[in-house]
């Protein structure tokens, strides 16, 4: 095993590698989805995608009270240095940094990134990761659909996590769509079942991804794991 990825709910995941524990998009404390409490997890690295409250969420408070580096865009990393958030890297699209764990990238997103005061967010991002063994897994994170997935799928993913919750992201026949751009080993839905308005019946998109592509769907509840 290379990796352990947990969905924690919402957009929140965590990918637990031998040299330390990812955490995507901390909302947990008020998300009524989540697994689990901010003051709870664990995170070496915080990857944030975007600005949205549902994404940004507890990062500043796990980062804090674990002292993790935060990894998300420029406009993002500056603005939790003001909040007191000490360790952060910032990037831009289509960079990477290089950790104990292996590579991150920020790929595109086709989405918004206002902070929840109202600050700029930057380009909104997902993120393509590369841990040291050589597995690949790309989190898609809050994105329309878009053909450059192509390019992110090139290299071969072990797993892709996509949003399938539609109105803020991609829905389900988009997500199908993406698969088949992407051909990733195996695929995980996101960002659904937070609310009634992102409510999606996952199994039946999963039959679908069986029927339609030659990836393995994996329909994680809140608080369960995968084995990479
Ligand atoms: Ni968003
Ligand atoms: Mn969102």
């Amino acid at each position: 095993m290379t990796a352990k990825v947990t969905w924690l709910g919402h957009g929140c995941w965590s990918v637990e590698t031998p040299q330390g524990t990812l955490l995507i998009d901390p909302f947990l404390d008020d998300n009524p989805a989540a697994a689990a409490k901010a003051e709870a997890v664990a995170a070496d690295y915080i990857l944030v995608s975007h600005g949205h409250g549902d994404h940004v969420g507890d990062t500043v408070k796990i980062a804090r009270r674990t002292g993790a580096l935060v990894i998300a865009c420029y406009e993002i990393c500056e603005w939790l240095a003001r909040q007191g958030v000490e360790r952060t890297l910032g990037h831009n699209l289509g960079g990477g940094s290089q950790h104990p764990f292996g590579r991150v990238q920020l790929t595109l997103a086709h989405h918004s990134s206002v902070l929840p005061d109202g600050s700029n967010g930057g380009n909104p991002a997902g993120f393509l990761i590369t841990l040291h063994q050589g597995t690949r897994l790309y989190f898609a994170c809050d994105t329309a659909l878009f053909l450059d997935m192509q390019l992110i799928g090139r290299g071969g993913l072990d797993l892709a996590v996509l949003p399938i919750g539609d109105l803020f992201t991609m829905g389900p026949d988009d997500a199908l769509e993406a698969i088949k751009l992407l051909k990733p080993r195996r695929v995980a839905p996101s960002h659904y079942n937070t609310w009634p308005p992102i409510a999606q019946d996952a199994q039946a998109w999963a039959a679908r991804v069986r029927a339609e592509t030659s990836t393995e769907p994996v329909v994680l509840r809140p608080g369960e794991s995968l084995s990479l």
